[in-house]
């Protein structure tokens, strides 16, 4: 970690794979676009500004009950999870706006002195860190600027920490690859007795799940199509916009919600800094992210080997979604 940045009582530092970002994208873009048969682009690149503030307005949509469905659970249960861990030090991974990881401190208040927000997104990380400094006044605030799936030994040992990883978005890490190699790697940051508070979206009904990623307003598929413009602004990409449309869909043998962008009409896409030259035929496709759904057990099944182990399931009453407690094990 480097590049530390001090304003008042707000650290912002870059980790290894922020510093070198355009060099890491066009390598990550290239080897994604040549994936046979079906291309596709590593899902953090939809949060640029105009991306973090689309899945911000997301969050709002009728449709989308994930949201307002963790915040009621975390209302419910912060004051227990922050009695049965009583941080010192409270870590939000994929933090964007910062609110909901507010409940949880005004919760642990008095036994939390540090607070860490991790984001790929330098601007929402900034404002998100001055605006919890200036609202929990003696709180140490820090910020790193990083990929939680590369960058997560930028938070040094563990000892009195919880990490928090809201939103569902270890849905978007794909459930047999990345998911095991994460929770290893978190587990590394965790001494034993640490805990870690993940919220997972659940296996339901197809309707709601669908609606869920084809609001009305068509929002989401804003949403979806930035991060073509995203790959255009950041690596000179032609990504002609108004050739493809949003397509979400259930997979239900993999239980994932996959996100695609589909070419209407033929059309290329060059990257010359990438090294990429890519004809769509009419109805091609690039995959963009998978959102995968979990039942208790098959969160369960992911934790054997990860030093990680299930002290509480937490779930509002319809079980839409769930904050699971997990602790380091000795
Ligand atoms: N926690 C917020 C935002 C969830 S959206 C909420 O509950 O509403 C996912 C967040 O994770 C975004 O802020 C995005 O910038 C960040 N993100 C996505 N992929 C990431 C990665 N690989 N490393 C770090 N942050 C990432
Ligand atoms: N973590 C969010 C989820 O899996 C991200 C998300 C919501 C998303 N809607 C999307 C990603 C639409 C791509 C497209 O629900």
């Amino acid at each position: 970690v480097s590049e530390a940045t001090r304003d008042d009582r707000v650290v912002l530092r870059r980790a290894p794979s922020s510093r070198d970002a355009l060099a890491l994208m066009a390598a990550e873009v290239r080897e994604g676009l040549s994936a046979r048969p079906l291309p596709f682009l590593p899902s953090k690149y939809f949060y640029d500004d105009r991306g973090s503030a689309l899945f911000d307005e997301i969050t709002r949509l009728p449709e989308y009950y994930p949201t307002r469905t963790e915040e009621g659970i975390l209302e419910a249960v912060a004051d227990q999870v922050a009695r049965v861990t009583r941080p010192r030090e409270v870590v939000e991974l994929g933090s964007g706006t910062g609110r909901k990881i507010r409940r949880l401190l005004a919760a642990t208040a008095r036994a939390t002195v540090r607070c860490v927000l991790f984001d790929v997104n330098e601007t929402f990380l900034t404002d998100s860190c001055r605006r919890l400094a200036r609202d929990f006044p003696g709180l140490e605030v820090n910020g790193i600027v990083g990929d939680f799936t590369h960058d997560l030994d930028c938070l040094g040992p563990g000892g009195g920490r919880l990490v928090v990883f809201f939103a569902g978005t270890i849905g978007n890490l794909h459930p047999d690859e990345a998911v095991p190699a994460f929770l290893v790697r978190l587990a590394r940051q965790l001494a034993p007795g640490d805990a870690f508070l993940v919220g997972v979206d659940l296996v339901k009904d197809e309707a709601r799940l669908h609606a869920a990623y084809n609001d009305a307003a068509g929002v989401t598929a804003r949403f979806n199509l930035n991060i073509l413009r995203v790959v255009n602004d950041r690596l000179g990409a032609d990504f002609d916009l108004t050739a493809f449309e949003h397509v979400a869909f259930y997979d239900r043998a993999r239980a994932w919600i996959e996100m695609r962008v589909r070419a209407r009409r033929a059309t290329r896409v060059r990257i010359p800094r990438a090294d990429v030259d890519l004809a769509l035929g009419e109805g091609d496709e690039i995959r963009t992210e998978i959102s995968a759904k979990y039942t208790r057990g098959t969160l369960e099944a992911r934790l054997p080997g990860s030093g990680l182990r299930l002290e509480q399931w937490l779930t509002d009453a319809d079980e839409l979604f769930a904050l699971a407690l997990l602790r380091r094990i000795a």
